[in-house]
């Protein structure tokens, strides 16, 4: 199993040490336009190995797509990240045009790929890749719910006073922060209804800090988060890669799924060796649905903003 990350900042090294610590993969590829950064941090995280207990292979290189050639999974995290203050949005201008070059420098020399996209804004970088590169559904895919999720537990858990292991919850919809839809009315604490413990007014908190999880971030770290996006691409690349058929909410391109068609937005799927192997439609509650609809409207909006 052969996996690139391109991209070796924060995002893309996080996620290559995520994956290798899981030791899943044979191979992990790390591709950088910075002349010597993607070496650097392959050998930074290489003498981890024995440390760590892994015997993945990590090889950093510098804008050379030859040497990424046969890849299982690739995953785009280059771009600009967010800056306190701006919105996913606001990346589109540079990010477009990276996104555009990576996906089809990445097909041509791994004909099979799988495709998971990070870079921002999310949904619509994962519609560009699909239209660039034309490749199947099934094999774009991009990571925005499994973070958001986690951040949704997170918030839960903390509110209840339990363990997160005892959590369990879905993010929907765009991922930026007025598209996410945390589904509040599934969420559980093991298999009992949240909604037994927290009152309406906290479970609207619990949403409302879920969604500007990665802007808190931002604010206080300078830059947007990394630990929790690359844990949650390596978990997404994971169950590709050993076909575990679980699902994570993925922004995925719809046609007709959810009342949807034409654009690419968070909703359950089951990953495994296909890439996207299902898309679940699961009922929603009435505010839900509106949610969701105006979700998609705001992300239809910023693919309007694509030189397609
Ligand atoms: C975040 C970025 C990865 O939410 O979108 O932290």
């Amino acid at each position: 199993m052969k996996v690139t990350v391109v991209g070796a900042g924060a995002v893309g090294a996080s996620c290559a040490e995520y994956i290798a610590i899981k030791n899943f993969a044979s191979e992990v590829v790390i591709l950088d336009i910075k002349e010597g950064f993607a070496e650097g941090k392959a050998m930074d995280l290489m003498q981890c190995a024995s440390l760590n207990g892994f015997d993945t292979k990590i090889t950093g290189v510098t804008n050379d797509y030859s040497q990424t050639a046969n890849s299982d999974i690739c995953v785009i995290t280059s771009g600009i990240p967010r800056k306190p203050g701006m919105t996913r949005e606001e990346l589109i201008g540079i990010n477009a045009g990276i996104v555009k070059n990576v996906s089809t420098s990445l097909l041509e020399h791994s004909p099979n790929m799988i495709l998971i996209v990070v870079s921002n804004p999310m949904d619509t970088m994962t519609y560009l890749a699909h239209k660039a590169t034309g490749m199947p559904k099934n094999r774009i895919i991009g990571m925005g719910g499994a973070l958001d999720s986690a951040r949704f537990k997170y918030r839960l858990a903390e509110a209840l006073g339990a363990p997160i292991s005892d959590v369990d919850g879905m993010v929907v919809g765009g991922h930026s922060d007025v598209g996410m839809v945390p589904l509040t009315s599934h969420a559980t604490r093991n298999s009992i209804k949240v909604s037994e413990f927290l009152s309406e007014e906290r479970l609207e908190q619990v949403a409302a800090d879920t969604k500007v999880g990665g802007a808190t971030l931002t604010k206080l770290l300078g830059t947007s988060a990394w630990y929790a996006p690359g844990a949650a691409v390596s978990g997404m690349v994971q169950a590709i890669a050993c076909d575990t058929k679980k699902i994570f909410p993925c922004s995925t391109f719809l046609e007709g799924e959810y009342g949807l068609n034409d654009i690419c937005i968070g909703v359950p799927v089951v990953l495994g060796k296909n890439g996207i192997e299902k898309i679940v439609d699961i009922p929603l509650s009435d505010a839900e649905k509106a949610h969701m609809q105006a979700s998609a409207e705001g992300v239809t909006k910023t693919n309007g903003l694509l030189d397609l």
